[in-house]
């Protein structure tokens, strides 16, 4: 019912010629999928356009890793509405990374305006929610993943999260190696799709919420055959067309 959807977070590397390599290494080697998920890149925001270009006329789509809360122009210095996402053709925009969250001090209050914005814009958003190493190990993830997940759907409403992507992302996890047992992730996202049974059992049903944190080939399939396991969003291993493709192949007709 859910079809699955892995997204590549290309993070900041990357060259224009290499940008513009790894998304045509991407569209020929996903020709041999059979059934293949839903499938999208971010790279950083000047390579956009470029990626947008070496995926034209495949079924690849463009998204971006942020963008600001404020909608269309403005002095704004340094910002990138979703308005201008959604003028260059981004489908997706990530928010609320764990390393937005945690680098740059991105509050609940401020994710909630930029998934509003995304919304406004008609940009898909990837919420990412996701505890820290501390917070697991004294048994506060539900609590942390619960008041993440909540704080979004109160200020924005339900039916504007219907729109959304959701994603787990323990922060342990993320450009670690150390990769959430299929069991221990299916438990969260299970955690996730009650909380939004509180508020709207079709949108909890038809949601997807993806997995991330050192997702790759060789883990790919346990993780996707849980239950409530939508798909991925994929650091380190989407840099290489190989493994990014591999965790798609991982992903067909689940
Ligand atoms: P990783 O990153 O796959 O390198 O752990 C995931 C992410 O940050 O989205």
């Amino acid at each position: 019912m859910r079809q699955p959807l892995i997204v590549g977070n290309w993070k900041m590397n990357g060259t224009l010629a290499g940008v513009k390599k790894l998304a045509s290494d991407i569209v020929t080697i996903s020709q041999g999928l059979k059934d293949p998920p839903g499938m999208a890149v971010c790279p950083p925001f000047v390579y956009i356009q470029a990626v947008a270009e070496a995926l034209r006329g495949s079924y690849i789509e463009v998204g971006a890793q942020d963008l600001c809360e404020m909608q269309g122009e403005g002095a704004f210095t340094g910002e990138v509405s979703g308005t201008m996402l959604k003028d260059i053709g981004c489908r997706y925009v990530i928010v609320a990374h764990s390393e937005r969250r945690h680098g740059y001090g991105e509050t609940d209050e401020w994710v909630a305006k930029k998934f509003l914005a995304a919304y406004q814009a008609k940009v898909t958003p990837i919420l990412c929610v996701g505890e820290l190493l501390e917070e697991r190990e004294s048994g506060s993830t539900e609590q942390v993943v619960g008041r993440q997940v909540r704080s979004v759907v109160d200020a924005v409403g339900i039916d504007v999260v219907a729109s959304s992507v959701i994603a787990y992302e323990p922060v342990w996890a993320i450009g670690t190696g150390k990769t959430a047992t299929a069991e221990q992730a299916q438990e969260v996202h299970h955690f996730i799709r009650k909380i939004l049974t509180q508020y709207s059992t079709s949108v909890a049903e038809g949601l997807k919420i993806l997995y991330g944190g050192s997702m790759k080939p060789s883990n790919a399939s346990g993780l996707l055959a849980m239950p409530d396991i939508d798909g991925g969003l994929i650091g380190g291993a989407s840099l290489k067309a190989d493994d990014f493709v591999g965790i798609c192949q991982a992903a067909c007709g689940s």
